[in-house]
């Protein structure tokens, strides 16, 4: 029998063999004979010489096998009103006429398409159908501005844009074609079509190039699954590093596709036929690996959700949806919980439904901390899993496996590393860190199966980003500590990438954003501490030699930049003008003290600072915002 200590062992010690035997669990069109190689720069690549379709692995196969009348794909729409069911057979029914539809837009194999969906099923389907072709996609998250969306269709040069006429945030209408025309205007590249998918509550008026999704769908013939190789690439997923520019993490087929499946049993415990609902967004990782893809491969029915954990009508949607579908497992992000905690603090509304169904709640996007821990292991009476991963790896390094072997959990912590990851934590001398210090947390390699092969477009990136840091490993950016017992606690990036309410951004970015208005001399931004949404950021900006103007309205000229620059996500509320920064000798910004101050940490003063009296300039100018200390006021 699998026990994890014996299957973790032996997937570091024999990662050929051992994923050798996960890979029968794909329907492979060639079953691949070369289970593991290197490309030329010494990164893995599996399963070589393999030939598969993931969309037929997802749809097709588990027709093939009898169940094509079992339920694939619930939507479940508080703020549209919708609600939708779609068995096997219906879904890759309208996946195959809907890749038969970019077929006749002349969408092929190694194409890229970029959708910008809300959570409605035309997403999942969308992927699917680009997957059934061949075609790499690309998917963009709602709450981004035109000029993300731009960014990612410069990098990803498109053959289709793929839209909705509009998304909707509780009981806002937010019209998406503005958008998509706006990214358009500022985009080098021009993309020969658009489809819009049109929605009831505003419809979007068709221009030259655009074409209505259902007249496209009705008139197309169902497309087969095109055969790809399986480290041709399945999508690209732009993320935030640490400059301004995100990055296009790759990601292949095959390999992908083994390491969903196995995470699906090994950490997630779901059979074929039961309920899996992951209350993500398909903007983000988590939505491609556990809405669409891993439920989907493992023939589990998946359940999508557009709307929020609390105001859908009120904090009782979570536990309304597990027991309307009789959801097995659930995943989301702390951030949902502590939304939920703070409008109904003693979880009242569970006692509304018969949430008996469920067996597990997974947590990730942010290090779930112990009081929400506490607040929901007090609640219920099934396991509470934090689990540690990254758009990079796509599915978890790090989690309590509950289908091999339960672990007891310890608050703080994602439990022990996942079979195939050979994490360790290293000082800063690049030595192995003794239990219990706090390092840098790093992969050796090989990565397994499902992480990243490379940025799009972009090799020295890659390089750069996350193989030079130490020879042989993999950085993963975030600093953490082992425990006595082999535990992982991963306590919060060493970058400057920030996660704001479970989404990740970069203050990079938004520094150069800041810095970019005319008034402004020199900037930072700073993630701080936020009991509600993990993280937010503030900027700190010096404005120019003869600024004259009024610095409230500055402050809300920049917000209001941020905002329209990267999206309403960015969250960037914040803006203190002050004279001076701290900095070292050598000219850079001290981020970290910064954002110890306004935490309210202790600290004293660097021996490292140039220029002392700039400390007292922030603290002062922070005190006088209060900046950390009302979050504290309104947790208390
Ligand atoms: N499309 C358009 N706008 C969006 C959006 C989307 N898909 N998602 C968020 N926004 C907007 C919000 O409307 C809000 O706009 P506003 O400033 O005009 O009010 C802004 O972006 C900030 O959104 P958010 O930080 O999400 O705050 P919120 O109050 O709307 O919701 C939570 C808070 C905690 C409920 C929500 O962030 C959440 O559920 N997070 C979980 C994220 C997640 O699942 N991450 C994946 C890892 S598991
Ligand atoms: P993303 O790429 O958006 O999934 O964000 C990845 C980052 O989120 C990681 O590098 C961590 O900093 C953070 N993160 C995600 N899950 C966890 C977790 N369970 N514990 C701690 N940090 C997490």
């Amino acid at each position: 029998m699998s026990t994890y200590r014996s299957d973790y062992r032996h997937s570091i010690a024999h990662p050929e063999a051992f994923w050798a035997a996960q890979a029968w669990r794909l329907p492979w069109i060639t079953a691949p004979r070369r289970i593991l190689a290197y490309d030329d720069q010494g990164h893995a690549r599996w399963y070589v010489d393999g030939e598969l379709n993931l969309c037929h692995a997802a749809l097709d196969h588990h027709i093939e096998q009898g169940r094509g009348d079992q339920d694939a794909l619930l939507w479940d729409s508080p703020v549209s009103g919708g609600k939708q069911r779609f068995s096997y057979a219906q879904l890759r029914d309208r996946v195959a006429r809907f890749a038969g539809a970019l077929r006749d837009l002349g969408v092929e194999k190694g194409d890229r398409v970029i959708i910008y969906l809300p959570m409605v099923p035309e997403a999942p389907i969308a992927m699917l159908a680009c997957a059934r072709l061949g075609a790499v996609h690309s998917v963009v998250f709602g709450g981004f501005a035109p000029r993300e969306l731009a960014a990612r269709i410069d990098d990803a040069e498109p053959r289709v844009v793929i839209a909705a006429s509009c998304g909707i945030e509780v009981d806002r209408v937010l019209p998406y074609q503005p958008i998509v025309q706006a990214a358009l205007e500022q985009s080098a590249h021009r993309p020969e079509a658009c489809v819009i998918w049109q929605r009831e509550p505003c419809r979007a008026e068709l221009g030259v190039g655009d074409h209505d999704w259902a007249a496209l769908e009705a008139a197309a013939a169902p497309a087969e699954c095109v055969p790809v190789k399986a480290t041709d690439p399945l999508y690209v997923l732009h993320t935030s590093g640490t400059t301004g520019k995100p990055k296009g993490v790759v990601r292949d087929t095959g390999g992908y596709g083994v390491a969903l499946h196995y995470s699906m049993e090994a950490i997630y415990d779901m059979a074929p036929g039961e309920v899996f609902f992951s209350a993500s967004d398909v903007g983000w990782v988590v939505g491609h690996s556990y809405i669409v893809y891993g439920p989907l491969l493992r023939g589990c029915t998946t359940l999508v959700y557009e709307g929020k954990p609390v105001r859908t009508p009120d904090a009782g949607a979570f536990w309304r949806l597990i027991a309307e579908y009789r959801v097995k497992a659930f995943f989301a992000a702390p951030t949902a919980f502590r939304a939920l905690k703070k409008e109904d603090p003693e979880g009242a509304h569970r006692h509304e439904h018969d949430i008996s169904s469920l067996k597990a709640l997974f947590l990730a996007g942010e290090r779930l901390d112990p009081p929400t821990f506490h607040w929901l292991q007090g609640m219920l009476d099934v396991p509470v899993v934090d689990h540690w991963w990254q758009t990079e790896t796509g599915w978890p390094i790090a989690a309590n496996p509950l289908g091999l072997e339960p672990m007891p959990a310890k608050a703080g912590s994602a439990t022990v590393p996942v079979p195939g990851f050979d994490v360790h934590v290293l000082d800063r001398q690049g030595q192995e860190a003794p239990p219990l210090e706090q390092g840098s947390v790093m992969i050796a390699q090989p990565l397994p199966p499902g992480c990243l092969t490379g940025i799009w477009r972009d090799p020295e990136r890659f390089q750069a980003a996350y193989m030079r840091a130490r020879p042989g490993y993999y950085l993963t950016g975030d600093a953490g500590y082992l425990d006595h017992d082999g535990y992982l606690f991963v306590m919060g990036r060493s970058d400057d990438v920030i996660n704001v309410a479970g989404h990740r951004l970069s203050t990079g970015e938004m520094e150069e954003v800041v810095g970019g208005h005319p008034a402004v001399a020199e900037c930072t931004v700073i993630g701080i501490h936020d009991a509600l949404k993990g993280q937010v950021p503030v900027g700190l900006v010096i404005p120019k030699d003869g600024f004259d103007g009024d610095e409230v309205t500055l402050e809300r000229e920049l917000v209001e930049r941020v905002r329209e620059a990267i999206g309403p996500v960015a969250c960037l509320k914040q803006v203190l003008v002050v004279e001076r920064l701290p900095k070292t000798r050598s000219g850079k910004i001290l981020r970290k003290l910064l954002r110890d101050i306004a935490d309210g940490a202790a600290f004293g003063v660097p021996s490292t600072i140039d220029d002392p009296a700039s400390l007292v300039d922030v603290q002062e100018a922070m005190a006088a915002r209060a900046l950390g200390h009302a979050d504290q006021a309104r947790q208390q």
